[in-house]
């Protein structure tokens, strides 16, 4: 249906009106003493009931990062991996996120599970992940995706989807006869290193539980309490 914007800035798209969109959020609270002594522990709590209930891809984090000039960019990644030391994910080493994490490592991190009325938001500081740790990832996946990280020089301009098509029948045919596929050396992943996370839970009134966990010690481990304060803040 086609959006209309209405002469006092009012936004209809059909009989929705966009600024009339809104729910109160009645799902659960978040507090002190309910969250864990640890942000590993918290996280993983929340991202079991992300995953086991109604999150569509609830490993779906969008990657906040800032080009050279300040201009910030968001994209969707998948999570694949959580441990004492962060969060990883892999992509393009070529990609437009990858060079502006090379020029400013520090990045946001941000799980939205809006159907549990709660978001999660990590900022930190990212660092590549060894070689081995990626090889270990790219050859579980499928092979097709493999197929594809050869194919996309991701974030570059195509002439056309037939271009990219090309290319993925060209890298079949290369590799056709190989039982392994190489990994290229253009892709790789990323781990991030948190100095922040904050564990947020829609209230009604709009007056929001927000708890973050702010890292104090030198290393960065999730796990311990010891390496992080807790602060409520104003929704
Ligand atoms: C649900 C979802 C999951 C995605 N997962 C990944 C991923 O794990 N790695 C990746 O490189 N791109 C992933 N993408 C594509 C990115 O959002 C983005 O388009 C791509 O990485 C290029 O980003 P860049 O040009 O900012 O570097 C995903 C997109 C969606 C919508």
């Amino acid at each position: 249906m086609e959006a209309t914007v209405n002469s006092d800035g009012s936004v209809t798209n059909g009989d929705i009106r966009v600024q009339d969109l809104r729910i109160s959020y009645e799902q659960g609270v978040l507090t002190e003493d309910m969250l864990a002594s640890d942000p590993f522990t918290q996280f993983t709590r929340w991202f079991a009931e992300a995953a086991g209930g109604s999150i569509l891809e609830a490993n779906a984090m969008v990657v906040s990062t800032v080009d050279s000039g300040g201009q910030p960019t968001s994209r969707t990644v998948l999570l694949k991996d959580i441990s004492p030391a962060g969060f990883t994910f892999f992509t393009n080493l070529t990609s437009t996120k990858s060079h502006q994490i090379s020029g400013n490592p520090q990045v946001s991190l941000l799980f939205p599970w809006y159907e549990l009325h709660r978001q999660v938001l990590v900022t930190g500081v990212a660092e590549l992940i060894p070689r081995g740790a990626v090889e270990e990832y790219f050859w579980s996946r499928p092979r097709d995706s493999q197929i594809g990280a050869w194919t996309s020089d991701q974030s570059s301009e195509l002439a056309s989807r037939a271009e990219l098509d090309a290319n993925f029948e060209r890298v079949n045919e290369r590799f056709a006869s190989a039982d392994v596929i190489p990994v290229p050396e253009f892709w790789g992943g990323w781990l991030v290193r948190a100095s922040s996370v904050e564990f947020w839970q829609g209230r009604p009134s709009r007056l929001h539980d927000r708890l973050v966990f702010r890292h104090t010690a030198k290393d960065s481990d999730l796990t311990q309490p010891s390496h992080w304060t807790v602060a409520r803040l104003s929704p």
